[in-house]
């Protein structure tokens, strides 16, 4: 019974955060996400942004899936998912959340996941959110204009 009240007591301190569902059903889409947005899909990316339903778990969360489920380009759609991946990294460094998956390599590929990896993972750099959304974009400059290229 005391250790439930030290644990409530804890609880309560910690910025009020719930606790969120096992890690498969916890955003496992996010990666698919980061993709579409690196091949500049805005509308399959917009929905799925809706589909991941992040409302009610996190403020800033919420507001940067806002902004994506409304991105009118794929520069802006860059810009939200960056923005949701810092959300993501926020409250994982609040938390004192790690993750055993390696980061994605840093080569053509996989360079957009390894930035976004970086923000949901790493110790949270003060430029990192527009880097990503830099090379978000820039993959996207390229292969929105040649879907063939994917
Ligand atoms: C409000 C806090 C919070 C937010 C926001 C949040 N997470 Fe988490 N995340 C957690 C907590 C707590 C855990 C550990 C418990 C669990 O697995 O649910 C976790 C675990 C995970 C794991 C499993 C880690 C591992 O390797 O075991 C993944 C993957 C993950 N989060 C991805 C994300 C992504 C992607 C986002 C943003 C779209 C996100 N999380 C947003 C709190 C958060
Ligand atoms: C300068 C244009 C350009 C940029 C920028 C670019 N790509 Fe590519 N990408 C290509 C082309 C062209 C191919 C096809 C290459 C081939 O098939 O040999 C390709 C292939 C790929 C493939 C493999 C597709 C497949 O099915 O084999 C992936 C994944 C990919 N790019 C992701 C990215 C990501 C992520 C970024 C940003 C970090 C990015 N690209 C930036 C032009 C670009």
């Amino acid at each position: 019974m005391l250790e439930l009240l030290l644990w409530l007591a804890a609880c309560r301190c910690d910025g009020g955060t719930t606790p969120l569902p096992a890690p498969d059903a916890h955003y496992a889409e996010f990666d698919h996400l980061v993709d579409l947005a690196a091949m500049g899909s805005v509308a399959p990316a917009r929905e799925l942004a809706r589909d991941l339903d992040v409302a009610d778990d996190d403020a800033k969360l919420a507001s940067a899936a806002g902004y994506t489920q409304t991105a009118l380009d794929a520069e802006e759609l860059a810009d939200g998912v960056a923005a949701m991946a810092a959300a993501c990294g926020a409250c994982h460094a609040q938390d004192h959340v790690t993750t055993s998956t390696a980061r994605p390599p840093f080569d053509h590929e996989h360079a957009a996941r390894w930035a976004i990896w970086g923000l949901v993972w790493g110790p949270q750099e003060a430029d990192s959110e527009s880097k990503a959304a830099q090379a978000i974009a820039a993959c996207s400059s390229c292969h929105a204009k040649a879907p063939g290229a994917r």
